[in-house]
């Protein structure tokens, strides 16, 4: 069961600690500002996992950008998904002829992403590339790459700088794994 009067112990193991986070961070915004130049850069995040990595990494990204967001919800998480995408919230900036760069909190089976990267192709943008914190390469589905991976996962739930489980969790500053028995008496 959640704890709700004590998020830090219901974690079972630290993956990736913030300075690690912010580390990291700061060395793919240097790569992103070097690949980017000259460039009319648009960010869009997938709410709401991507928050406090968003914020992190448009200001470690020395370029002029325009920032957007988006939300999404999948159908059949967890059985045979259709790969439908119901766009709850779309960007609102018009992405014709420009570098689009998705955000994520982590690239999973892919679904989400594939979706969202099909529906922007359609608006003809220059280019379209994903960035994300947290690649789980085991969980992969469907055959879509991050340009931009944080860090690789194991394949475990994790929670935290942005990942939550049942709403939670999402305001923990580091990655970590959840104890089994907050799943188990669900
Ligand atoms: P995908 O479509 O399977 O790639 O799903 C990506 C989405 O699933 C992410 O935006 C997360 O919301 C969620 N997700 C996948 N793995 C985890 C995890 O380990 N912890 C928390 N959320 C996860
Ligand atoms: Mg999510």
């Amino acid at each position: 069961m959640i704890n709700k009067l004590d998020m830090r112990a219901d974690i079972q193991e630290v993956l990736l600690t913030e300075e690690q986070i912010l580390a990291r961070i700061k060395e793919m915004g240097k790569q992103i500002t070097e690949d980017y130049k000259g460039k009319e850069l648009v960010l869009v995040g997938v709410l709401k996992g991507v928050v406090p990595f968003y914020a992190a990494m448009a200001q470690a990204i020395d370029l002029q950008v325009q920032e957007d967001f988006m939300s999404v919800s999948s159908y059949g998480a967890g059985t045979v998904s259709s790969g439908k995408l119901i766009i709850r919230k779309d960007i609102d900036i018009d992405i014709e002829g420009k570098d689009v760069l998705i955000l994520e909190d982590i690239l999973d089976s892919g679904r989400t992403l594939r979706g969202v990267v099909q529906m922007f192709e359609a608006r003809r943008p220059a280019s379209v590339k994903i960035c994300t914190l947290l690649d789980k390469p085991e969980g992969r589905v469907e055959q879509v790459e991050a340009a931009y991976a944080g860090f690789t996962v194991p394949n475990a739930f994790v929670v935290g700088y942005g990942l939550d489980y049942a709403g939670y969790y999402r305001n923990l500053p580091f990655v970590g794994i959840l104890k089994p028995e907050v799943y188990q008496d669900k």
